[in-house]
């Protein structure tokens, strides 16, 4: 047994996620959970609400509300769906928690206790009428390249081109719409990275060669393009607050930390939260601190990987303090809409609670996984999910299920039949079934989920090659015990396949098991010895006919989803 901590880049507060966002962080590492539990190691997996910096204090602005009250409430919000989609965290924290704060002050002390912090002045905008500096982000005005009107002081979303807020044209606050602005001189904490390079990258070199290019390459670039020294502090109202016993003039002067400062600590923050539900129990410290038994695995998208792989590394070796540092980078490539990007102005994707309106979670989850963008972007097209539904879902898995137990029902009854021993063709498709099994493990061990799904559907496959060989159907007529022997087996299939298929169809699966009337039966893993000899359930166990597992998507609902959600740009 090993002790796996796992955790999920942290989504934004600001709004409901989409299945990009999903399948890039908090599903794979749910899956990749879930077969650890059932495995039997002690694992860990806790994520987070991101809750602070410039998008949540505008999004609340755009909303009407305290910026508190809006995190709390959208917190709640996204934790909802989180639950629809079966996600099961140890612990869903908020990076706003009284734990965050202490956590990431107190790394904060140490960093400059180690002399890696150091404080500088800089030339800001202040806006009179707001009476404060103003972020990159609080300033708008007309792009000088693209004559776009409403361009921030840090991009133009026009032309994408990367914009210093003095470039802007007819400047004003995002605030208060004022354009009495000023650039003041104002003091930042800065994390001194360049003095930390040698050493991530020393680090890298141990530890990042296990890592997915995708996850070393990004590092590696970041690292050659040479670590910069990167202000640490914002001048906002919502954030983790500069500790006033280290710095107590900026702290007097209301300054936060930047949002990405704290956003990482939070994955310890969240830990703590969750320890602190049941402290007697519950040790936080012993997965982040001197925890070398413990394996740590990060899931994230491309975008997300420089902080997780250099920014926040170079942090905790700046601590000077034995904290627990990733062993394995999974980083992911970007889900598409038909080729484009998924955009909420535009009303363009598929977000994840109105994903749940149309389907349950499991139609979404085996799609995602299924076609997770591992080594290239992957593009979402309501036809590839058709497609991929009706047939791995509806006939592969679902149609097998309730085919097998309601032949078996009508012809025998409420009992698996006992019949036959298993013969040549038992044997057979037992040791195929060892076979898919140690291939479906292997390809989870090494955290590759669309290989895995290949796997797993060809599990399923071999049930049905194996039922259309047997033909029940026909035998019956001429020899009922070869008849019941097929159906026994087919039945421990079913049984096999809920086990094996929990990390990706957790419901579903649950419902496979449940049909069962096994005694103290859990969905501890099986090995594919064990598999191979296809006799978990016994002949005499009684068992029910669960309803439909999948439906088919219609060609009607397909069009009518196009429709809804856009489909095919013209
Ligand atoms: O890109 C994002 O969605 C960020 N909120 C991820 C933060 S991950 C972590 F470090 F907190
Ligand atoms: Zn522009």
């Amino acid at each position: 047994m090993a002790r796996h901590l796992i955790t999920s880049a942290l989504p934004y507060i600001n709004g409901i996620k989409h299945l990009g966002n999903m399948v890039g962080s908090m599903l794979p590492a749910d899956v990749y959970a879930r077969y650890l539990r059932q495995r039997g190691h002690d694992v860990l997996y806790v994520c987070a609400t991101d809750e602070h910096g410039t998008p949540a204090e505008l999004a609340a602005k755009e909303a009407g509300l305290p910026v508190a009250e809006f995190c709390a409430q959208q917190h709640e919000a996204q934790k909802a769906v989180y639950d629809g989609f079966h996600l099961a965290f140890d612990y869903f924290g908020r990076s706003s928690s009284p734990q965050n704060v202490e956590i990431t002050q107190r790394v904060a002390r140490s960093l400059h206790a180690g002399g890696f912090i150091e404080e500088r002045a800089i030339r800001q905008v202040y806006s009179l009428a707001d009476g404060r500096f103003l972020p990159d982000r609080y300033i708008v005005g007309t792009c000088p390249h693209c004559g776009y009107d409403k361009a921030r002081g840090d991009q133009c979303e026009n032309c994408t081109r990367v914009l210093d807020p003095t470039d802007l044209v007819d400047a004003r606050s995002a605030i208060s719409g004022s354009s009495e602005l000023e650039v003041r001189e104002t003091r930042h904490l800065f994390l001194l990275q360049s003095k930390l390079a040698h050493e991530v990258e020393a680090w890298i070199d141990a530890v990042g060669g296990e890592w997915p290019t995708l996850a070393s390459s990004i590092a590696r670039k970041w690292l050659t393009e040479g670590l910069q020294d990167r202000a640490i502090t914002r001048d906002l109202e919502w954030g983790v607050p500069v500790p006033a016993d280290t710095w107590p003039e900026l702290a007097a002067e209301g300054k936060v930390f930047y949002v990405w400062f704290d956003a990482p600590v939070e994955y310890i923050g969240a830990t703590k939260e969750w320890a602190d539900h049941a402290p007697a129990e519950r040790d936080w410290e012993s997965w982040w601190y001197r925890a070398e038994d413990v394996r740590y695995t990060e899931f994230m998208a491309k975008d997300n990987v420089p902080f997780h792989t250099v920014m926040f590394p170079a942090i905790q070796l700046g601590t000077r303090e034995p904290w627990k540092k990733v062993d394995y980078v999974k980083a992911f490539n970007w889900l598409t809409y038909y080729g484009g990007k998924f955009s909420t102005s535009q009303k363009r994707g598929v977000f994840t609670d109105a994903a749940l309106e149309l389907l349950p979670a499991d139609y979404w989850r085996y799609f995602l996984m299924a076609h997770a963008p591992e080594s290239d972007d992957t593009s979402f097209t309501w036809e590839l999910f058709t497609a991929t539904v009706n047939k791995d879902l509806a006939d592969t898995l679902g149609n097998f299920v309730n085919r097998v137990l309601s032949f078996s029902r009508k012809r025998f009854g409420d009992e698996v039949p006992a019949g036959a021993p298993a013969g040549p063709a038992e044997e057979r498709l037992g040791a195929e079934i060892a076979e898919l099994l140690t291939e479906y493990q292997e390809q989870l061990d090494a955290l590759q989920f669309r290989k895995a799904a290949q796997a797993l559907r060809a599990l399923w496959s071999a049930g049905n090659v194996y039922l259309e060989e047997k033909a029940p159907w026909l035998e019956i007529k001429t020899d009922q015990d070869a008849a019941a022997l097929t159906l026994r087996t087919a039945m421990n299939l079913i049984h096999l396949y809920a086990i094996v298929s929990e990390p990706f169809i957790p419901a579903s699966a649950r419902a496979m098991r449940d049909a069962f009337a096994l005694d103290g039966d859990t969905a501890t893993w099986v090995t594919p010895e064990q598999a191979r000899a296809l006799t978990a359930v016994p002949a005499g166990t009684p068992f029910t006919v669960p309803p439909v597992l999948f439906a088919k998507i219609s060609e009607d609902d397909l069009a009518a989803y196009r429709e809804r959600f856009g489909g095919a740009e013209e």
